[in-house]
């Protein structure tokens, strides 16, 4: 979480810090500030609250040719306020840090510092690195941080600038994503690729534990100890229209209307003549025949992708698997066979649980192979083999389109499972492949419910309490359904197998509690409908969701979405759509921030 950038060349600084920190505002929106070097002086300015906040302080403000670092902050360490709001500076003012991430060992560092006479203003974590940059410097700015960071423990990503260096950034990360940005004549860096897109194409990921120097013309990056490091830098293909809004209200919903497309590029990349094409991540006969289990493992919505994944890997492949939290996984002593195949699902591919989860997996003999949407993101580059997703940039907190290509991304395993496993028949694997393919056109039709769900949630947007309940892949939808709408609309939601709501969650239901029941699992389409009935039966109003032609009893329905017709086993990829719908809604009616809710950021790099 939080958001850093850098730049330094002849533009005007400020605007550029701004525009930057405005593409970054995702990570985190609890503060923001800036430090500028200008005619020899460093000047901090920064506000709590929103980057707006910032914008209207520094209106009119303009430091053409001058070297700045900028910061937008979720934070972790003491409350938003202006005193804990980045950049921090050293007792005298001269050197200003920018950080993203955590510094596990700051108690000590700060003790050890105030007795040395430093004089602390802000319960950050962050200041003890502004103090250590301040004692180990002589006159080399670069020495001082390669000294300050080997005391450091924990992750970051740090921008440093000095007035005594009034040309010159200096960068450096550990478990903390952070990008330069090589320009003409002119630098930058940034924690994400959007802020700088507009400027620049090419960019060269820093890996961890180096540090980068930048000034207007030149780029120098060293390793851990010292020496200079020769890095290509990555050429950036997609656009930064891309990350505009594009005439819509709110990135949220830009991106729902755009999950036919990705779905589609997500499916298309890997389609070769009828067939799925996971040869190039090894996914291939010979690990199929020695795996004896999978283990999907991700954070937040990602891993409910996992779950999907669980439910379809064990049903087309009958290989055993185990969907698990990163941030359980990484803690608990996991047992991994050598050899076996552990998948890691990441939008950003950075998230910090994910990414130790994955190096623990990793340790212990694991095969990784990961699902990610961010290229050349950590993730991508530490696993073994990488299923890009095609989402293209998500900015929306509460990821939609980017869940539905991990889906995507998913079903294509485990239909490779299948057939090399030999549990999946050819002609069944050929049908569900035509049947994926087909399902982006239909996401065509399933957005058509936008009008029918926006007026659902004129009804409902009062509630204070939804449960979402489904049996099979319907449970494991309604998961996911029931994080989208808690996420971004504040209401209490709970998910549940819709077979054990009588134990227990059923006391909630009371008159006008709202059910959200999917019934999309045919095999099981009676049992569900028994379920409703019993919510019914108790006051609960129930908006259904169901394939078109299903019986759904008229009278224990309030509101039917009804989806198009497809196989049982593709209605999580249809159904979570009109819930993504549902949930943005009932946020509009309630006149919630839909792209920017309360306490969250979209990557989370800190534990
Ligand atoms: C945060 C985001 C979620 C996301 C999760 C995992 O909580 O708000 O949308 O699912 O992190 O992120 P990742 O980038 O690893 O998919």
């Amino acid at each position: 979480m939080c958001g850093i950038v850098g730049y330094v060349g002849s533009k005007d600084v400020v605007t550029m810090l701004l525009n930057g920190l405005q593409k970054l505002e995702y990570r985190g929106y609890d503060s923001a500030g800036v430090a500028i070097v200008a005619n020899g002086c460093l000047e901090v300015h920064k506000t709590k609250g929103r980057l707006s906040g910032l914008c209207s302080l520094m209106d009119g403000c303009k430091a053409p040719g001058a070297v700045g670092i900028g910061h937008t902050r979720w934070a972790t360490h003491g409350e938003p306020s202006f005193e804990n709001s980045h950049p921090h500076t050293n007792c005298a003012g001269d050197i200003a840090v920018v950080h993203n991430g955590i510094i596990e060992n700051y108690m000590k560092l700060k003790k050890w510092l105030q007795d040395e006479g430093a004089v602390f203003v802000s319960e950050t974590d962050t200041e003890v690195v502004a103090h250590l940059i301040n004692h180990f410097y002589t006159d080399d700015l670069l020495s001082a941080v390669q000294a300050a960071v080997t005391h450091l423990e924990g992750s970051y990503a740090l921008g440093v600038v000095s007035e005594k260096h009034p040309d010159m950034i200096v960068a450096a990360r550990k478990d903390s994503p952070l990008v330069v940005g090589v320009g003409n004549s002119e630098n930058m860096i940034a924690s994400d690729i959007p802020a700088i897109l507009e400027y620049t194409r090419d960019v060269i990921f820093l890996e961890d534990k180096e540090i980068a120097v930048l000034d207007c013309r030149s780029v120098r990056i060293f390793d851990e100890y010292g020496k200079p490091v020769n890095r290509d830098s990555y050429h950036v293909d997609w656009d930064a229209a891309q990350a505009e809004k594009g005439g819509y209200e709110h990135f949220m919903i830009k991106e729902i209307f755009e999950e036919p497309r990705v779905m589609a590029d997500t499916f298309m990349s890997r389609y070769k003549e009828g067939m799925i094409d996971l040869s190039d991540i090894g996914i291939d006969e010979k690990l199929v025949r020695s795996i004896r289990k999978v283990g999907v493992i991700a954070c937040g919505t990602a891993f409910h992708a996992c779950m999907v994944g669980k439910y379809i890997i064990e049903r087309l492949a009958r290989i055993p698997v185990e969907a698990e939290i990163a941030s359980e996984f990484r803690y608990r002593n996991p047992l991994i066979e050598p050899g076996q195949l552990v998948i890691i699902v990441s939008q950003s591919g950075e998230t910090a649980d994910t990414l130790a989860a994955m190096r623990e997996a990793k340790k212990r003999g694991a095969k990784i192979a990961a699902i990610v949407n961010v290229v050349g993101s950590t993730i991508s580059r530490e696993a073994d083999a990488v299923l890009y997703t095609h989402a293209g940039p998500e900015i929306a907190v509460a990821s939609t389109k980017a869940y539905n290509t991990q889906l995507m991304a998913v079903y294509m395993i485990a239909l490779e499972l299948g057939r090399l496993s030999g549990n999946l028949p050819i002609e069944d694997y050929i049908r569900y492949v035509e049947g994926l393919k087909n399902i982006p056109q239909l996401m065509n039709t399933v957005l058509q419910t936008k009008d029918q769900l926006a007026r659902i949630a004129s009804r409902h947007f009062s509630q204070n309490s939804v449960f979402f309940i489904g049996r099979g892949l319907d449970y494991v939808l309604s998961m996911e359904a029931s994080l989208k709408l808690k996420e971004i609309s504040y209401i209490h939601s709970e998910a549940y197998a819709a077979g054990e709501l009588k134990h227990g969650t059923i006391a909630l239901i009371e008159d006008g509690t709202l059910v959200v029941a999917t019934a999309m699992q045919r095999r099981l389409f009676d049992k569900t409908v028994s379920n409703i009935k019993e919510v019914k039966a108790r006051g609960a109003k129930v908006l259904a969701v169901c394939f078109e032609g299903s019986d759904m009893p008229a009278e224990i329905a309030d509101e039917v979405i009804t989806l198009p017709d497809t196989d049982d086993i593709f209605a999580p990829l249809l159904a979570v759509t009109p819930m993504q719908l549902f949930a943005y809604y009932m946020t509009v009616e309630k006149g919630f921030d839909v792209d920017k809710p309360r306490n969250l950021a979209k990557s989370v790099t800190v534990e």
